[in-house]
């Protein structure tokens, strides 16, 4: 075998190994960027071949196209019921093979139908420290409780809205200058930091979902995730510690 076969054989295989990731988005794609970034810096454990938008006009699809990606719109409006909308998503989805699934503000509810199909390979992002606040407006509702704590959750997704097993969380000190954007952004450096990582492992394949719940090298996680706490990730961040310990 000669030489140049050889290596167009090994980069076939390379090829062929990378795993695939679809990244379904509704919005300005921050997240989505955040992968796109890791990508870029060989951080990712794979590809991003697809970015999916239900609206046509979501920045995330500029990001997708920027960095040369696949970028789908499919308004959810030509569709007449949540059914056949997650039909067509499916079939779309699957076209591109995706070893995994991720949920990057992707502002649907979706059918039991779409979530069995890739049920323990689907991952969401959700600002808040799960259990608390499922659903919308986290930050203007921790604010209003006045909790000290508040942050961010990835977890598989399951039928229960935002109720799936938690993989990883990054937890922020809220102050009493905080207001909604202030946190907002303080939750987002931290999604943008943990989302990564938590598809890395998934796609390395150490991060698995059975019948126990999530493990990550072979072991368990606890119910709430690994947690990554506010001043280990200010300091990955490089962000001033002194201003919230005040
Ligand atoms: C993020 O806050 C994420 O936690 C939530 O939706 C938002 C999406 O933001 N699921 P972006 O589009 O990634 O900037």
């Amino acid at each position: 075998m000669s030489e140049a076969t050889d290596t167009l054989n090994g980069f076939e295989a390379e090829q062929a190994s990378t795993p695939r990731v679809v990244v379904l988005i509704s919005g300005s794609g921050s997240n989505l960027q955040a992968l796109i970034d890791a990508q870029s810096y060989d951080e990712l454990g794979g590809e991003i071949v697809a970015v999916i938008s239900n609206k046509a006009d979501a920045y995330g699809l500029k990001r997708a196209r920027d960095a040369g990606i696949e970028a789908v719109a499919l308004p959810h409006r030509e569709y007449d019921s949540r059914e056949a909308f997650d039909g067509a998503l499916i079939k779309v989805i699957e076209r591109h093979e995706p070893d995994l699934v991720v949920l990057a503000g992707f502002m649907r509810i979706l059918t039991p139908r779409f979530v069995q199909r890739f049920y323990g390979r689907m991952l969401n992002i959700h600002p808040s420290l799960l259990p608390a606040y499922q659903g919308l407006h986290t930050h203007a509702r921790a604010l209003a409780d006045g909790v000290s704590e508040h942050g961010v959750s990835v977890h598989f997704v399951s039928e229960e809205l935002d109720g799936g097993p938690v993989v990883v969380q990054a937890a922020v000190d809220v102050t009493p200058e905080d207001t909604e954007d202030s946190l907002q952004q303080k939750v987002q450096s931290r999604e943008h930091l943990i989302y990564p990582i938590a598809v890395r492992w998934f796609l390395e394949g150490r991060l698995t979902l059975g019948a126990q719940g999530p493990t990550l090298d072979g072991t368990p996680l606890p119910p709430q995730g690994l947690r990554l706490s506010h001043a280990d990730a200010a300091e990955e961040l490089d962000e001033d510690l002194e201003d919230d310990d005040a």
